[in-house]
């Protein structure tokens, strides 16, 4: 039986009722469903719809359902409207008649809200896991960096010389606010629109505080217009996920250039790599492409689901039943691909004596060079036009600043002395980099110290919500 028939003379036509099912898509979402419809009977009960033997009928029924899930095959209606429709069914077919009081007093437009808000805060609890396996895996590898060095780029040319510890906790701090936007984005998603009804609320005395807590929720949502058109917490997640994806992406991309022999910094793992069928030789980096390319997919949820929301009048519409793919696809997109980029992590070889040796040369310590004049007073700005006119002189004769001569040194500034020369060494260019967030060998232990607290205060959380 459809939940709403009665008005109806005429029949669906069979391909618009195929068509604008979403049965397909949100029966992933039994689980919160049935969850969700557990804490309504007991308020049903608590506001005297439900007797006591009606409501254990009814949950037994719910239980029931939950464990015949475990069969797929279960999850195969072609009837069903939507999960909730589902569960109806089957219920009233495990239970007979007094299944259908379960809907006393709600609509599908506050359970949907109530299960995607479920859905998300399931995922960001998933996520937020995952994310701090992956930065784990990123500090373990900066620790066991120790002090190897590689160039830092800006413009794609060779900059500066960092630590390779300095420059994988770049991508921990980029995960770090990952994990701040989600545990925000979780705040105000963690709020029940049961209660709500279609869109002015219940027409029960439902106690929606009880219900609130019995889902693990913080407080009711305040207001039924808002609660039922509102899909605020999957645009906020989603795009929380299209800047994590990007971020991913943009690690991706650095360690494809990384790959290749032209600067020969890695070496691919095989387990995460593929051939190709026709070049013998090939070994590609089919995982860090596919992460590349899976954030163009979640970006392109992310705008979506916000198109997709700019033009409702309240409350709800059924363009709202839209918003549930893009958020299914953007969350799983990232759940499927958290492990897998933290396994290519945990297997990828670095070249350290590669990296090293293309940071010491490039005048990668020209920088330096200038600074040794500034703290002999010469004013920064005709120290930098020193230098480079030094520069200008090694690539002439084709050679390093070090490799100058003090006359030469001299000619273009007197201030220039012997002690010069060990403060172009790598070493000592990498130590006057020592600020906060700097990259001086001290200042990045004290980072990873940092970043290793930051990681157990997010497994705390974690923990906390499980
Ligand atoms: N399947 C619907 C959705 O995802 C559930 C809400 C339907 N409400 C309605 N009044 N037709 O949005």
């Amino acid at each position: 039986m459809k939940m709403w028939s009665g008005r109806f003379r005429q029949r669906l036509d069979p391909e618009f009722e195929r068509w604008q099912r979403s049965f397909p898509l949100d029966r992933r979402l039994l689980g919160h469903e049935l969850e969700a419809s557990r804490a309504h009977a007991r308020a049903l009960q608590r506001a005297g719809i439900l007797l006591a033997e009606e409501l254990a009928s009814i949950l037994f029924g719910l239980d029931q359902i939950a464990e015949r899930a475990a069969a797929p095959s279960f999850l195969e209606d072609d009837e069903a409207e939507d999960v909730h429709h589902f569960v109806e069914k089957q219920l009233v077919s495990t239970i007979g008649d007094t299944g259908y009081k379960l809907h006393s007093g709600r609509s599908r437009n506050e359970q949907i809200a109530t299960d995607l808000r479920l859905y998300a805060r399931a995922s960001i609890d998933q996520l937020q896991e995952l994310i701090a396996d992956w930065m784990e895996i990123l500090v373990t590898r900066a620790e066991r960096a120790g002090n190897a060095v590689m160039p830092a780029y800006t413009h794609l040319q060779r900059a500066e010389p960092v630590l390779v510890a300095h420059w994988l906790l770049a991508y921990v701090e980029m995960s770090g606010r990952d994990t701040e936007r989600l545990a925000d984005c979780r705040k105000r998603a963690n709020l029940c629109p049961l209660g709500s009804g279609a869109v002015a609320g219940a027409t029960l005395a439902l106690d929606r505080e009880a219900i609130a807590h019995d889902l693990g929720f913080d407080r009711p949502t305040v207001n039924s217009m808002d609660a039922t058109g509102d899909r605020d917490f999957a645009i906020e997640l989603v795009n929380a996920l299209s800047l994590l994806s990007t971020h991913l992406s943009r690690w991706a991309e650095e360690m494809i250039l990384f790959s290749t022999p032209e600067f020969g910094f890695i070496q691919l793992p095989e387990a995460y790599s593929t051939g190709s069928s026709a070049l013998p030789q090939k070994k590609n980096p089919d995982l860090l492409e596919l992460t590349r390319a899976k954030a163009a997919r979640v970006i392109g949820d992310a705008t979506a689901l916000q198109i997709g929301v700019k033009g409702l009048p309240l409350a709800y519409n059924k363009d709202l039943q839209e918003t549930q793919e893009p958020l299914f696809d953007a969350s799983e997109t990232l759940l499927a691909l958290l492990p897998l980029v933290s396994g290519w992590m945990k297997a990828v070889d670095f070249d350290y004596p590669r990296m090293q040796a293309a940071a010491q040369s490039g005048f990668m310590n020209a920088w330096a060079a200038a600074t040794y004049l500034v703290e002999r007073g010469v004013p920064f700005r005709l120290a930098h036009e020193q230098v480079g006119k030094a520069v200008q002189r090694c690539l002439d004769k084709g050679c390093e600043l070090e490799e100058l001569s003090l006359n030469e040194l001299k000619e273009l500034n007197p201030a220039f002395d012997q002690d010069f020369y060990s403060r172009l060494t790598l070493p000592a260019v990498l130590a006057i980099h020592d600020v906060v967030g700097g990259t001086a060998p001290a200042q990045v232990k004290q980072a990873i110290a940092e970043a290793k607290q930051k990681i157990a205060a997010l497994r705390g959380v974690a923990h906390a919500h499980a």
